[in-house]
């Protein structure tokens, strides 16, 4: 199963990646399957004395939860040793699309705060084009004052794709999804991205209102993917 997957390689990765004879600070993602990464910390003895910082408002009630230690960037100057976070959809130069649970400005900040960034997946989230696994689009952070002039731009810059809000299930609330940061969030659908990725990144992150943009490219050092078969593939 999908959630078979996501246990395997967090499990895995957890195991390889964090070594507590050498590491102190280890930065958290967010998402279902650093849920699995946590639990398998939580049940490792040895891993319980490190530092976690957190991505969201869920991993830091997740690290709390399970009692371990909570730290934050600010408490942590000399930076976060690794960190392990989940993707939306990897491509073979680990470039990713990230931001599907709406957490991509924190755990862009704390990849770029880390020495080394790791990401975890199911196997359906390998891709050979970012934007043709994960359809809903890029999700792109604004803030509110600027949304309407910043959709407008991204439609002239995209004149085929489709920018739309990001909306809440409506039976949980009426409106728009809000980031933990307390901005919104817009998926731009832009087509398979192949390697323009990096470019359609950074010209989208210069316009003023944005925040962050879902495009995590040239950031993680190896991919970690569970199989439905029981297997994990390490992509580096
Ligand atoms: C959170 O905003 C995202 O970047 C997640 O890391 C991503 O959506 C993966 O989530 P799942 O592990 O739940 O698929």
């Amino acid at each position: 199963t999908v959630d078979n997957g996501k246990r395997l390689a967090a499990w895995k990765a957890v195991d390889d990646l964090i070594l507590p004879q050498q590491h102190r600070v280890i930065g958290l993602g967010s998402g279902s399957t650093i849920e699995h990464a946590l639990q398998r910390i939580a049940s490792r003895q040895e891993l319980r004395s490190l530092i976690y910082v957190s991505t969201s408002f869920q991993t830091r009630q997740l690290i709390l939860q399970n009692k371990l230690k909570l730290g934050t960037l600010e408490e942590c100057p000399n930076g976060v040793d690794l960190t392990i976070d989940g993707a939306d959809e990897v491509d073979q130069d680990l470039s990713a699309i990230k931001g599907g649970g709406g957490c991509l400005f924190q755990e862009r900040l704390v990849a770029q705060a880390s020495q080394d960034f790791y990401l975890i997946a199911d196997e359906r989230k390998k891709s050979t084009s970012l934007g043709t696994k994960y359809t809903r689009g890029i999700p792109v952070e604004v803030i509110p004052m600027a949304l309407s002039s910043i959709q407008r731009i991204l439609m002239t810059m995209h004149p085929e794709g489709s920018i739309q809000l990001r909306m809440a299930n409506p039976s949980d609330k009426a409106g728009p999804v809000v980031t933990d940061n307390g901005n919104l969030l817009l998926d731009c659908q832009v087509g398979p991205l192949g390697d323009t990725a990096a470019a359609v990144y950074q010209d989208i992150k210069r316009l003023t209102g944005v925040v962050e943009v879902g495009l995590f490219c040239g950031m993680a050092k190896k991919a970690y993917f569970g199989n439905n078969d029981g297997t994990v593939d390490i992509w580096t």
